[in-house]
């Protein structure tokens, strides 16, 4: 099908799905190839996600992660999923200074690199007013509450957030402050499952649960994880579907032996030149002898 027939995953499609009680399913992509595999598998929502800075760059944490990285990666989503609905993800320091420079920033990821909403975190008073701007400047904002990675150096570790009574309030009421304010969904991330059935059942818009239990509209995680290519340490709520990981190294390894022990190339992978007689002109022309 070309593209222009593939309809496109919409806000309204997503609102419609969690007052119909349907489940949204999300992943993470950060490249061509992953996003054109998780389209055809029939993902509804990419998130290119700041984690790329752990996942693909090496960063130790999200916070060096800079809008061309962002922009560069979305753009190369944005060339493979032609279904999803893409959200970028604002990265630290990229709506911390005033209004303007947030929706700036915002806009390049609809303008410039191909998605059609982004993702902020946190939702202190002064994050409620930025998003407002946003969704004033016609940007769709995806909430995300409960631990929010790009508060690190606060938070010491990664770590489940709403556990204690006024964490939780909190929590709760950051996510109704988020629909106040006009978002078209929620990430939970890391927050007891109890907590995330509350919080679904109070809000209109869709939650989106990472590491937050079955009851929330929707989940997502990050593709890395799921598919066993990240060889470190494994977050609790994670499912691991495939080992991408062992089936790289093994292959690796392969080549590798092949190559030393002269198993490759062989004659399939080889050029040939077809008449001898050629490659005996050549030799001459050039004074060497037939070996
Ligand atoms: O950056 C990311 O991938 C995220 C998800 C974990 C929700 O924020």
């Amino acid at each position: 099908m070309s593209d222009e027939k593939i309809p496109k995953i919409t806000i309204p499609y997503l609102l419609a799905k969690k007052r119909q009680g349907e489940k949204i399913v999300a992943l993470t992509a950060y490249d061509f190839p992953t996003a054109k595999i998780v389209d055809e598998a029939g993902i509804e929502m990419i998130l290119v996600g700041d984690s790329l800075g752990m996942v693909v760059l090496g960063y130790k944490n999200t916070i060096p992660v800079t809008m061309e990285e962002m922009i560069h990666h979305t753009r190369a989503v944005a060339r493979a999923a032609r279904r999803p609905l893409i959200v970028g993800d604002m990265p630290y320091f990229s709506f911390h200074l005033s209004a303007e420079e947030t929706v700036r920033n915002a806009s390049r990821f609809l303008k410039e690199a191909g998605a059609q909403a982004v993702k902020i975190e946190g939702a202190s008073k002064k994050r409620l007013k930025l998003i407002e701007a946003l969704i004033e400047a016609e940007i769709p904002v995806m909430g995300h509450v409960g631990l929010t990675p790009q508060s690190i150096y606060h938070l010491g570790r990664f770590k489940v957030k709403g556990k204690e009574i006024e964490e939780a309030k909190q929590i709760l009421r950051d996510a109704k402050n988020l629909e106040k304010a006009g978002v078209f969904a929620i990430v939970l991330e890391c927050v007891p499952m109890e907590l995330a059935r509350e919080i679904t059942q109070r809000v209109e818009v869709p939650t989106i649960g990472i590491g937050a239990g079955p009851h929330c509209d929707g989940q997502i995680l990050v593709f890395h994880d799921l598919v066993g290519y990240a060889n470190g340490y494994l977050p609790k709520f994670v499912r691991r579907y495939a080992d991408i990981h062992g089936i790289l190294d093994k292959a690796v390894k392969e080549y590798i032996a092949d190559v030393l022990r002269g198993k490759f190339p062989g004659d399939s992978h080889s050029y040939h030149i077809k008449k001898t007689d050629i490659l005996e002109k050549i030799l001459k022309e050039s004074g060497e002898k037939m070996s």
